[in-house]
């Protein structure tokens, strides 16, 4: 865990934006002593951050490490609550797993388990999620939303909507969702959300939003079955992109969208989606694990669920399944 006054030093050089900041300012900004500064100077320095040290005027970050760190997505994040309690993992089995038990534990909203890998991520309907090391983003954010159980699945939209935004801010290319919370890229997938419940009776105790994006990997990093369908930001567009960033920006669109829609419920947030939305107006076939229906998807209703009318003009309402385009 960060240390109260490693936090307040990053606060105060996302403050500073571009400009630098002497010892003595930051000492009395984070109230501490001049050689305390220096320490936690040369300890992220140590992490990989490059800070640029010019006389008379101070110290300014010009690089921050690849690998992600705590102090890293401290760095700039202006948030109130999501991402400000974050807990970093190198290996683990699931975030999903850790979210539920700190979820249990009462951790606060907004907290966020990022891994480096995951050896057994989890995606829907069961199937496994390949989350290798240092190559993209695994985490699950924890929210406790005081509304009623049917309209959790509109805060997946939500967070597909948070995400394709954060992917648009940091590139020129162009995601899109398919319904309902599938990210492709030029018709591959780049990124899965998984959104589970805790809830006694018709309470819910807490969502956790679970995510996976490829950042990082190339093709040939993907097992061959996945190849022709899935692809990451690198190969897309042809740069590497920061995670850091990439995390930040989310948690930032995450809180603001989050916030709108506890002002003003799911309507602006269901507009935004459709303007991303592939599936609509389109033919389609829906897959449960039980059954399939063709047809032509109408739109979403205001929960969130799939409007399909099929072949005999019968309408369908799907709550859950895989799309096929
Ligand atoms: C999907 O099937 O499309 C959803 C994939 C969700 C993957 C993320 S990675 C972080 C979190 N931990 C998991 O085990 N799964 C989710």
């Amino acid at each position: 865990m960060q240390s109260q006054l490693r936090k307040d030093l990053l606060d105060a050089f996302t403050n500073a934006g571009e400009a630098y900041l002497s010892g003595q300012r930051i000492a009395e900004l984070i109230g501490c002593s001049r050689t305390a500064v220096w320490k936690h100077i040369e300890e992220l320095r140590k992490e990989g951050f490059e800070l640029e040290a010019v006389r008379r005027k101070g110290y300014r970050i010009v690089r921050t490490p690849e690998k992600i760190t705590a102090d890293e997505l401290r760095l700039g994040l202006k948030t109130n609550f999501i991402g400000k309690n974050v807990h970093y993992e190198e290996s683990v089995e699931s975030t999903q797993k850790i979210a539920h038990r700190l979820a249990y534990d009462n951790a606060p909203e907004g907290t966020v388990i990022i891994a480096e890998e995951q050896v057994s991520g989890r995606g829907r309907m069961d199937r496994k999620w390949h989350s290798p090391k240092y190559t993209g983003v695994w985490m699950s954010i924890i929210l406790r939303p005081n509304i009623p159980l049917p309209k959790a699945p509109q805060l997946t939209l939500l967070a597909a909507v948070a995400i394709v935004q954060a992917i648009e801010d940091l590139t020129d290319l162009l995601p899109e969702i398919k319904w309902p919370n599938d990210i492709l890229i030029r018709g591959k997938k780049v990124t899965g959300i998984l959104t589970e419940l805790e809830a006694e009776a018709d309470r819910i105790n807490s969502v956790i939003i679970g995510i996976g994006i490829n950042v990082n990997p190339t093709i040939e990093d993907f097992p061959s079955e996945l190849q022709e369908i899935a692809t990451s930001l690198f190969v897309e567009k042809g740069e590497k992109v920061s995670r850091s960033d990439l995390i930040k920006r989310i948690f930032m669109n995450l809180e603001k969208l989050y916030l709108l829609y506890l002002e003003e419920g799911f309507l602006p947030i269901k507009l935004l989606w459709e303007g991303y939305a592939i599936s609509i107006g389109r033919k389609i076939t829906a897959r449960t694990l039980s059954n399939s229906i063709t047809g032509t998807a109408q739109g979403i209703t205001d929960d969130g669920v799939l409007i399909m009318v099929d072949d005999h003009g019968k309408t369908h309402h799907v709550y859950s399944a895989d799309i096929e385009l």
